[in-house]
């Protein structure tokens, strides 16, 4: 494809849709990073938390803040985002313009708290410090209506990230938090997130107990109890419980420490949409006897994460819109920048004999794919089509 040809395509790219990844790489031939959306994925994990998760839904829109997604979520009913900074509130504000905003980043600059009330209608704050409290407070003029909510932590335990090591009051804190809430007379609520990708259903558990013992100790009265996000995802050689299982982990903690008294809510990132997307990236060069292959997408593109946490993504190559077959061998995938620690932390298992032009495509990559992907070096993170039918990818991490 020729760079001008390249450049229409690319341009053209976000309205286009495809059947399949097979369709895409037959009338494209994409020569950047693409991200195959498939709407359906992310209707039918959507539906299993607004219809089984035993409280409000909220959508983390750090994991995709994508239009696509956005719009899809908001089609189907769901009524709350968690956002982090002002560009997220204005993604949803221009998306979802009745949604509820609640913005749970602990730490927020001073006039982002007043934009966010004053230009957007957003009531809902997080904090996990009394000068936290005090800024909401002054750049909400003292409006009863706004809710405050509390962060707490524990020790870290059975998740990918420590979350506790950046937010979170310890329990004692998040007490007398509570308690200077309940004196301004404003709307309390509490929450915790057990770092992302828990795949311990027991953390839940020991949170909503120790949830529980901060309520009683504080005596104040809260709106819901919003237990984060953390939902993992079935990566190639994760063992997971069922997502039921984790609904019902947290339901039934609930009835036994709160009574079942109090409103729950979740902010799923992760368990939304990292299925919902894949990332199609092309072999751009083969050496060291056909091993190492570089690839045009990479840690400072939709893989960051690769450099982060131990996790696995599957794969699947593809040579002219067809799968390679055959046996696997072992590869050192490199991206296409010069840095060393651009490349996959793991050998990845794919058929033999992969050449430049080959397509490889990465399953799971609709969270924090896109949304941490960078400029560096000049390579553009890649851009967005529909897929009406995503890939199945085998969960060993080896191409069918
Ligand atoms: C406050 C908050 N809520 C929800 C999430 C989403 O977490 P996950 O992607 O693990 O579901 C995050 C992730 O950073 C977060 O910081």
């Amino acid at each position: 494809m020729s760079g001008s040809i390249a450049n229409a395509f690319k341009r053209a790219e976000n309205d286009a849709s495809y059947l399949d990844c097979a369709d895409l790489i037959s009338r494209a031939s994409p020569v950047d990073p693409v991200y195959l959306f498939c709407r359906q994925r992310l209707q039918q994990r959507a539906h299993l938390f607004l219809d089984h998760f035993p409280g409000q839904v909220s959508y983390a829109v750090k994991a995709n803040p994508e239009t696509r997604v956005l719009r899809t979520l908001c089609q189907l009913g769901l009524q709350h985002f968690d956002v982090a900074s002002l560009d997220e509130i204005a993604r949803v504000a221009n998306c979802c313009p009745d949604a509820e905003l609640h913005f749970n980043n602990p730490v927020k600059a001073e006039q982002s708290i007043a934009e966010a009330y004053a230009h957007y209608g957003v009531r809902s704050f997080a904090l996990d410090e009394a000068s936290e409290l005090e800024k909401i407070g002054r750049c909400t003029a003292g409006d009863p209506s706004v809710t405050y909510t509390v962060r707490f932590k524990l020790d870290h335990a059975g998740a990918a990230y420590d979350f506790g090591s950046k937010f979170g009051a310890c329990p004692d804190r998040a007490v007398q938090l509570l308690r200077s809430i309940d004196a301004l007379g404003a709307r309390a609520a509490l929450t915790f997130h057990p770092g992302s990708q828990c795949t311990d259903p027991v953390m839940y558990t020991r949170y909503i107990e120790a949830a529980a013992g901060i309520l009683q100790r504080s005596g104040a009265a809260v709106r819901f109890l919003n237990v984060g996000g953390g939902f993992p995802e079935h990566y190639p050689g994760t063992e997971l419980p069922a997502m039921e299982h984790y609904f019902r982990t947290i339901d039934a903690a609930s009835q036994q420490f709160l009574g079942g008294t109090i409103a729950l809510m979740c902010e799923p990132g992760r368990g939304m949409t990292a299925r919902a997307a894949s990332l199609l990236t092309r072999v751009i060069h083969v050496r060291d006897c056909g091993v190492s292959v570089f690839i045009n997408d990479g840690v400072y593109g939709g893989m960051q994460e690769q450099s982060l946490i131990d996790l696995q993504l599957p794969v699947k190559a593809w040579r002219e819109g067809t799968p390679l077959q055959g046996q696997a061998q072992a590869y050192r995938i490199f991206g296409p920048t010069c840095d060393p620690v651009d490349k996959l932390a793991r050998e990845t298992l794919l058929p033999r004999g992969l050449r430049a032009g080959d397509y490889i495509e990465f399953g799971m990559l609709g969270a924090y794919g896109s949304a941490t992907s960078t400029s560096f070096n000049g390579f553009s993170p890649g851009s967005y089509v529909d897929v009406l039918r995503a890939t199945e990818f085998s969960l060993q991490g080896t191409s069918d």
